[in-house]
């Protein structure tokens, strides 16, 4: 039974009571010599072995869960933290909606479920391996102190994932388990399973879209994994939330300080551009954001997919706030309108609401970014520069789902391709202006202060100053 503080006494600090079941901590204890020797060989290559002011978790209650101090990484307590039971939980979504809850695997969703937590899981892994070499270029300590944040709590979601397939699916599990220290990013014979986690990160303004594109796909669907039937999936989630909100702040607010270091760089230019004074100037981080939007967006899947009607049917995925924001949780006999071409025209269709799951994740995905653009925008209008960021429409750029066949502009008016290839370049990252990125990154390791493209934050983390020394650079 879980209890919301954990126990650091243990090899693998936990709270699932881990010393009560023998086997599964003698499965998990040999599990972890290889992990940690992944995280040497893949995670962090830089200040690998430096103190780094980092949070812990010590208990799974709201608020007041985290303890800060210095740690060196590869000393980190890795750990499987579960959010407390919730009395009575009841399946909130599918078939068996309100029946009482799983606590072990239904044969028939076995595989399934299995299939849901490896593809989950091996995104954990696979974004550090990505940004294994961009502290090399962080441009504050600050930045390198949080890029390090997520990287260690990104291999902690390894570690709730790899929990549940020790604890619930046997010998299956625990081979998946291996695997997933096994696959490397954008290696030839053994990739990562989904295509954005392939590609290495080698920029800051990358990294940052990448916390607040591609961390928000895992936002949503971890919220629809925490309306699980199965609750210590569930629960897992729920506790994840918790720590995806940092690495969602890290890659807002890392935008929008880049955004709001790009108009005072404007404002300062007598041509107003940004560029010439060392800047990321607008309408390039305008175009990472169109780029960013539309990749995540094909994360989802589908817009019309009977898996993901099934999913919803069997309750192993719930809809976004399934529990509090819907009262009808069967979603039977009711339609969702997707605008699909036809003969070169859009036009409303109907499809099964079940069918379109992912579609309406997306939807609450693309929502929730619009209140992250439009803080962005208050932020230029404060500097008082009159470019605003606007996303793009959902059907432009896609390469998965319905729209990938077809070509739109950033409205979402259908246009050919010619036109889209005449346009391209004044809406996309061009290969200038990705060096143009690259050529500033440039490390600045003096407490305090900042890359010349990147305004300072805010405030620092945990009450500490901006100059803090985050990292300890002398050891
Ligand atoms: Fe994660
Ligand atoms: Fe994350």
């Amino acid at each position: 039974m879980a209890t919301s503080s954990i126990n650091y006494d243990e090899r693998i600090p936990n709270n699932v009571d881990l010393s009560s079941d023998r086997r599964l901590k003698k499965a998990l204890e040999k599990w972890q010599p290889a992990f940690l020797d992944w995280w040497q060989g893949v995670g962090p290559q830089v200040f690998s072995n430096n103190e780094v002011y980092l949070r812990t978790a010590i208990s799974t209650e709201p608020g007041g869960w985290a303890n800060f101090g210095y740690v060196r990484m590869p000393e980190y307590r890795w750990g499987i933290f579960l959010a407390a039971p919730e009395e009575n939980r009841v399946i909130p979504a599918g078939d068996h909606a309100g029946k009482p809850v799983w606590q072990e695997v239904p044969g028939e969703y076995r595989n399934a479920l299995k299939r849901i937590i490896v593809v989950q899981a091996d995104t954990e892994p696979a974004s550090v391996e990505q940004q294994r070499w961009l502290a090399a270029s962080a441009p504050s300590l600050y930045d390198a102190r949080n890029l390090f944040q997520v990287n260690v709590e990104e291999a902690r979601h390894l570690w709730a994932m790899v929990y549940l397939l020790h604890a619930y699916f046997g010998r299956d599990g625990r081979d998946e388990a291996d695997a997933l220290l096994e696959r490397r990013s954008g290696d030839d014979d053994k990739p990562r399973i989904l295509d954005a986690f392939n590609q290495p990160c080698t920029d800051w303004l990358t990294f940052f879209c990448f916390t607040c594109f591609t961390d928000r796909d895992g936002k949503f669907q971890l919220g629809a994994l925490a309306e699980s039937a199965f609750d210590p999936l569930s629960r897992s989630c729920r506790f994840m939330l918790t720590e995806e909100a940092h690495h969602l702040f890290v890659g807002e607010t890392g935008m929008e300080r880049i955004i709001r270091r790009a108009a005072q760089l404007s404002k300062e230019d007598s041509n107003g551009d940004a560029r010439a004074l060392g800047g990321i100037d607008l309408p390039t981080i305008q175009k990472y954001v169109n780029y960013w939007f539309a990749y995540c967006l094909d994360l989802f899947g589908s817009e019309v997919s009977t898996n993901a009607g099934d999913w919803f049917a069997a309750g192993l995925k719930g809809r976004w706030r399934e529990a509090v924001d819907y009262t009808d949780h069967k979603a039977i006999g009711v339609n969702a309108y997707i605008p699909m071409m036809k003969d070169g025209q859009l036009v409303d269709t109907a499809v099964p609401m079940r069918n379109a799951m992912n579609e309406m994740l997306r939807q609450d995905y693309a929502k929730d970014l619009e209140r992250v653009a439009s803080k962005w925008n208050r932020a230029l209008a404060k500097e008082g520069s009159d470019f605003r960021i606007t996303l793009p429409n959902t059907r432009f750029f896609r390469r998965q789902g319905i729209y990938a066949d077809h070509h739109f502009d950033p409205q979402g008016n259908a246009i050919t391709e010619a036109e889209f290839e005449a346009r391209k370049n004044d809406w996309l990252p061009t290969e200038s202006d990705r060096e143009w990125v690259q050529s500033l990154m440039k490390p600045v390791l003096e407490p305090g202060k900042m890359a010349n493209w990147i305004a300072a934050p805010r405030r620092g983390i945990n009450r500490q100053s901006v100059d803090f020394a985050y990292v300890r650079t002398d050891d």
